[in-house]
């Protein structure tokens, strides 16, 4: 460590200073106070590959009926793509394992939304609404839209051209199109950098552009999804501090959404603005909304309507994800993650992203009573108006996003197998320092104190981030 960075550090604060130099003259990392995350997902960690221990059923899942169904949800989350489960005739992609690569993130791409032939490999979704919402909170459909636009059409060429007519008009040049645009910044030491800010163009025919909205969405990776459901509901709400009581900066509440199968709001914990309560109904909604798949809880309601995705598929598709592995984190003992855990800890991070709880109330036992270090609290937080867009979804505004769990977030890239992952709800960032600089509203504060530390301490806390 240099005498500057020694200097900076303590106008910083002598705990972080002293940590710092402690990982830098490599002492005994006991003196330091880490928790050793190893066990991420408590007793359903996993130390098969990370590619597939998300694939997997626990090990702590002993019961063989229960192992077969996981294996079985496997066949119909890659596999829902058959042509007998009515796949379509609008769709965003054909299968949840072509968006959730892996089961990690997807792909983030820039260009036209859909291609020549139609058929642009796209795991983005976008999210459409016209201004304003329903009486009950939900986004308001534009017309010939439900939910999200549809980029791919099964069916013939008129047939397909005659949807993209219907929605978007005739007009090639008016397609859906997403671009990048260069943001530079500084660090106080006087290193640049460079982001990239998503610029999204979308018209819609007989929608003015005034009325429209749109919410730009990357596929987030499924990483321990049992376990998120089973974050005690209290937890959730004594972690929430909507009027910011503490006066920390950082409020944080929760998004309440319609639960279909209990016909009541419920917490919301899934999507990028906790708009799902379960893993049952955000799996349905993605088969009805991603892939055009239309189920008991999710259909067109036409009278006679079977649903293309059985009730029995649906179950195993969730129990599949809920009872899959979480990988081990990684170099728990190892100086420079200790110390970017305690940076971590130091510039307030895990006031949002909650570092260890205890499960409960869960739909299966083995998901119970785990102690786990999932990185969210699943609370909605004003991310300031450089994430914003401008689509509201029921207690969510467009500046509020939930806290990215951070669960498995250092195994992404092998298991998506991406040449680059991207990080944020639109996928902007394109590795884990861009994430932490772009965070601004409630955690501004938290971003200007990690532009303020020395190369070695930021460095010190990507390393940990990475660990996970
Ligand atoms: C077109 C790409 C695409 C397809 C196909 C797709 N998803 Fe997703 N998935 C997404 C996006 C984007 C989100 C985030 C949605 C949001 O922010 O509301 C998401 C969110 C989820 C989540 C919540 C994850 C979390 O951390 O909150 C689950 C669970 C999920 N999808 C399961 C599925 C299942 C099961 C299928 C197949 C039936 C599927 N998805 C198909 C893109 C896709
Ligand atoms: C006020 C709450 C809050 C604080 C404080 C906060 N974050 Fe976040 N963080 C969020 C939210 C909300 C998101 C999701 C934003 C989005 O999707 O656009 C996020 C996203 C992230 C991501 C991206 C994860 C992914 O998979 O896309 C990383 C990495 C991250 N935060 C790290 C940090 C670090 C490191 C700190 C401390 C310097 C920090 N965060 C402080 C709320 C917070």
């Amino acid at each position: 460590m240099t005498k500057s960075s020694q200097h900076r550090c303590f106008q910083n604060s002598l705990r972080l200073c002293l940590l710092a130099l402690s990982a830098g003259f490599q002492l005994l990392p006991s003196t330091l106070s880490a928790e050793d995350l190893t066990l991420l997902g408590g007793d359903t960690t996993s130390f098969l590959p990370a590619e597939a221990a998300l694939q997997v059923v626990a090990p702590n899942v002993t019961d063989q009926e229960k192992r077969m169904e996981q294996l079985d949800g496997f066949s119909v989350f890659h596999r829902i793509n058959r042509p007998q489960t009515g796949i379509g005739p609008q769709l965003v992609n054909v299968g949840c394992g072509r968006c959730h690569l892996g089961n990690g993130k997807g792909r983030v791409k820039a260009g036209p939304l859909i291609g020549n032939s139609g058929n642009t490999p796209s795991s983005m979704v976008i999210k459409a609404s016209l201004q304003g919402l329903q009486e009950n909170g939900a986004p308001i459909d534009p017309p010939n839209v439900t939910e999200q636009l549809k980029v791919k059409f099964n069916g013939s060429v008129r047939k397909r051209e005659a949807f993209i007519r219907e929605i978007y008009g005739s007009r090639e040049a008016r397609w859906p199109r997403l671009r990048f645009r260069k943001v530079s910044g500084q660090y106080p030491d006087g290193t640049k950098y460079t982001l990239l800010k998503p610029i999204l163009r979308v018209r819609l025919r007989g929608v003015r552009r005034s009325q429209l909205v749109t919410s730009i969405r990357m596929t987030p990776a499924l990483v321990g999804m049992g376990l998120i459901e089973a974050i005690p509901e209290e937890k959730i709400l004594e972690w929430s501090d909507p009027e910011d009581s503490d006066s920390d900066g950082i409020s944080g509440r929760p998004n309440y959404i319609p639960d279909l199968s209990t016909n009541s709001f419920a917490i919301g914990r899934f999507g990028h603005r906790a708009g799902q309560p379960n893993v049952h109904q955000q799996s349905a909604a993605a088969a009805f909304h991603d892939m055009g798949v239309t189920s008991s809880l999710f259909n067109t309601g036409e009278p006679g309507e079977e649903p293309e995705l059985s009730d029995f598929e649906l179950r195993i598709l969730t129990v599949y994800q809920q009872l899959a592995g979480v990988p081990a984190a990684r170099d728990q003992s190892k100086n420079a993650v200790i110390a970017g855990q305690e940076i971590f800890k130091q510039l307030n991070c895990d006031s949002c992203h909650k570092m260890t709880v205890t499960t409960s109330h869960a739909e299966h036992p083995e998901l119970n009573d785990q102690i786990i270090h999932p990185f969210t609290d699943l609370l909605l937080h004003d991310m300031g108006p450089q994430l914003a867009d401008e689509r509201a979804e029921f207690s969510a505004s467009g500046s509020e996003f939930r806290t990215a769990p951070l669960m498995g977030i250092g195994h992404l890239k092998k298991v998506s197998q991406l040449k680059r992952l991207h990080f944020l709800h639109d996928g902007r960032a394109r590795n884990i320092e861009e994430a932490i600089l772009w965070h601004g509203g409630e955690a501004e504060a938290a971003k200007e104190a990690f532009k303020a530390l020395a190369l070695g301490e930021r460095t010190a806390l990507i390393r940990f981030i990475e660990s996970l």
